[in-house]
């Protein structure tokens, strides 16, 4: 039907004969010529139809935007002054022969340009086969496959297995509720979707693959946020008889060629690292934004003393936190956007924000709620430690140390972009030596997950230290500020592996019950092994510049999880229900 794609029509096919296939972008009539805009996926093409092609000119009338049209022509020069700078074959136009209405089309319930900003995201997401007509989302999901590419190709020439795991199988716990699969053959009986292979590819390296790798769907029922789908996509990877230093360097040489490739980028060589403890000190998060040019300073020790209670209180609190950050120039803040910034940091937790303006030299020059419950040499010290200057704002945040992170860490980020201080440029990083629990209500979780290998090269050294102080050999990457990927050297012992069960709460039944068949892996001469899952729907998003994972998603969720296209998910019919076991309850609610 065609011998180009419209885009693919320029200077360099003058006087050629071309065949065309696509849609009509835009038709306008001109005194008795007829333009059309011919659209497909690499691109425009004006073609224009003169009234003496009769039989082209008749069906050319009654074309309507996004008809779906055959041309045939010939390429030309478009006369002087007619050219168009925006288009790369602005300078050339097609003189049609013939034209063809190969379908029509009803009017779209919104246009195919740039204006898709004022249509709703449900409409969009209804009618997503439209949206996906937008030149800008086919080239994000062109972009996510030359990602694909790029990886399967470093992957598969450096001797990685592609290696399919189930998705009909058991739980496994990365920390998110499961989606569950009802069993026919064992009523009352359920499959859990993964959220992610872990288990199958610490078996596979029991099998000796050595080095696997899957491009997978991960299914995870939880919170969801412009960074999350319920469904999302992991390039999962699995090594042997390799250490945590040569896994990081493996994946940062994909990475770096990664970048080169698609954006002509050169990442630093090696990452910077960073550990944990210094990325929540300074940052206030795990996944620090270095772009961000803002830190937290730790001011806990100056305010043990001082009147104001709320800090006193919290500076002789071993689980409290009090942070400073400064913000350069904010002294021109005005009260409402304080009050904003407040209400903004109190959905993390945090009890006020209090600060400091330093409007002019001298005490006189600093403003503030809380100056007057401070010794001026205090307020000297933390102004020092601070390094604070004339025009600058200092805010403050006290209160148990996981809310202060929280807060400032949010407020650091919020301020950041509110004022355009977030630096062009790609900042990647490695965050290392993660705490291998945290506290939770009443007990306590692993930070990463439970296979996961505490930094103690026995049992008894591991059970000598309070858990929540022993580091886990797990690693993230973090570019601009997202979690990229993930990932850690392994348990290999059954022993080491039952003493991290049972400090995470589950008993020996339980154990065998659930994880019973890596137990049992693990005594048939396991390697030592570890590896890395990346997200690369959020890769794709900060390589697009696009900002949700929807927007590189080809059929995405909404936030509340359903498929508004397929209008899924549904009910089903009663006869599926009782073929399952199943009886839908319905509550009040
Ligand atoms: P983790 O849970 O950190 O590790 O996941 C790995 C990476 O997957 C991405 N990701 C998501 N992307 C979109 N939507 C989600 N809901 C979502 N959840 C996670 C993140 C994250 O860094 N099995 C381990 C990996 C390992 O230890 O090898 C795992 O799944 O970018
Ligand atoms: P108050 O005495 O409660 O009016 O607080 C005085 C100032 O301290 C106000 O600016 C509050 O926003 C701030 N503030 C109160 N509690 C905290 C806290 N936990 N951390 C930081 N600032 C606080």
């Amino acid at each position: 039907m065609r011998s180009h794609y419209c885009g693919q029509v320029t200077a360099e096919l003058l006087g050629q004969e071309v065949k065309l296939a696509g849609w009509v972008h835009r038709r306008r009539d001109h005194g008795g010529v007829i333009f059309i805009d011919l659209r497909d996926r690499e691109g425009l093409v004006q073609v224009v139809i003169a009234p003496e092609q009769q039989t082209a000119f008749a069906n050319a009338e009654s074309v309507r935007s996004e008809y779906v049209v055959q041309v045939k022509g010939h390429v030309r020069q478009r006369p002087q002054g007619t050219t168009n700078p925006h288009l790369h074959n602005g300078d050339i136009e097609v003189a049609a022969t013939e034209l063809t209405i190969l379908n029509r089309s009803d009017p779209l319930p919104f246009p195919i340009d740039d204006t898709y900003h004022d249509v709703g995201e449900e409409t969009r997401l209804h009618y997503r086969y439209l949206d996906i007509r937008r030149p800008e989302m086919l080239e994000r999901l062109k972009t996510r496959a030359k990602v694909g590419r790029y990886l399967r190709h470093y992957l598969d020439t450096h001797g990685f297995v592609d290696v399919e795991t189930p998705f009909l199988t058991r739980a496994t716990p990365e920390g998110a509720r499961d989606y569950l699969v009802p069993s026919r053959t064992r009523p009352g009986s359920f499959f859990a979707l993964p959220q992610s292979p872990q288990q199958f590819k610490q078996l596979l390296m029991m099998s000796g693959v050595d080095r696997y790798y899957q491009i997978v769907r991960c299914f995870r029922d939880e919170d969801l946020r412009a960074d999350r789908q319920p469904e999302f996509t992991q390039l999962d990877i699995e090594t042997s008889f390799l250490d945590e230093y040569e896994i990081q360097a493996i994946m940062e040489d994909m990475i770096r060629g990664l970048f080169n490739e698609v954006l002509g980028v050169t990442l630093p060589n090696p990452f910077p690292r960073m550990t944990y403890a210094e990325a929540m000190r300074r940052f206030g998060s795990d996944k620090p934004d270095l772009r961000i040019p803002l830190e937290l300073v730790d001011i806990g020790d100056l305010l043990r003393d001082v009147e104001f209670k709320v800090f006193a209180d919290v500076a002789k609190d071993p689980q409290g936190r009090i942070a400073a950050l400064r913000v350069p120039g904010g002294a021109t803040l005005s009260r409402k956007e304080i009050d904003d910034y407040t209400r903004y940091i109190s959905v993390f937790g945090a009890r006020g924000l209090a600060y400091i303006k330093i409007n002019a030299e001298g005490k006189e020059g600093l403003q503030s709620p809380i100056l007057k419950f401070l010794p001026d040499e205090v307020v000297a010290s933390i102004l020092e430690r601070t390094q604070a200057n004339v025009g600058d704002i200092i805010f403050f945040g006290a209160d148990k140390a996981t809310t202060v992170n929280e807060s400032l860490g949010a407020l650091r980020l919020k301020i950041g972009h509110d004022r355009g201080l977030v630096e062009e440029a790609w900042r990647i990083l490695w965050v290392v030596d993660f705490p291998m629990f945290e506290k939770g209500e009443g007990r306590i979780f692993a930070c990463h997950h439970p296979f996961t290998s505490p930094k103690a090269s026995t049992v008894d050294e591991f059970l000598q230290h309070d858990p929540l102080h022993v580091l886990a050999r797990a690693y993230d990457m973090v570019l601009n500020g997202s979690e990229i990927g993930g990932g850690s050297v392994r348990i290999n012992s059954s022993e080491m592996q039952k003493a991290v069960f049972r400090l995470l709460n589950i008993s020996e039944e339980e154990a065998e019950e659930k994880f019973g068949h890596l137990l049992t892996a693990m005594k048939f001469g396991c390697p030592p092994h570890g590896g890395i899952a990346f997200g690369l729907d959020r890769l794709v998003m900060l390589i697009t510049g696009a900002t949700s994972i929807r927007d590189v998603i080809a059929f995405p969720k909404t936030q509340t999880a359903s498929c508004p296209l397929m209008d899924a998910p549904s009910t089903v019919e009663p006869e599926q229900l009782i073929e399952l076991g199943i009886r839908v309850v319905k509550t009040k609610e």
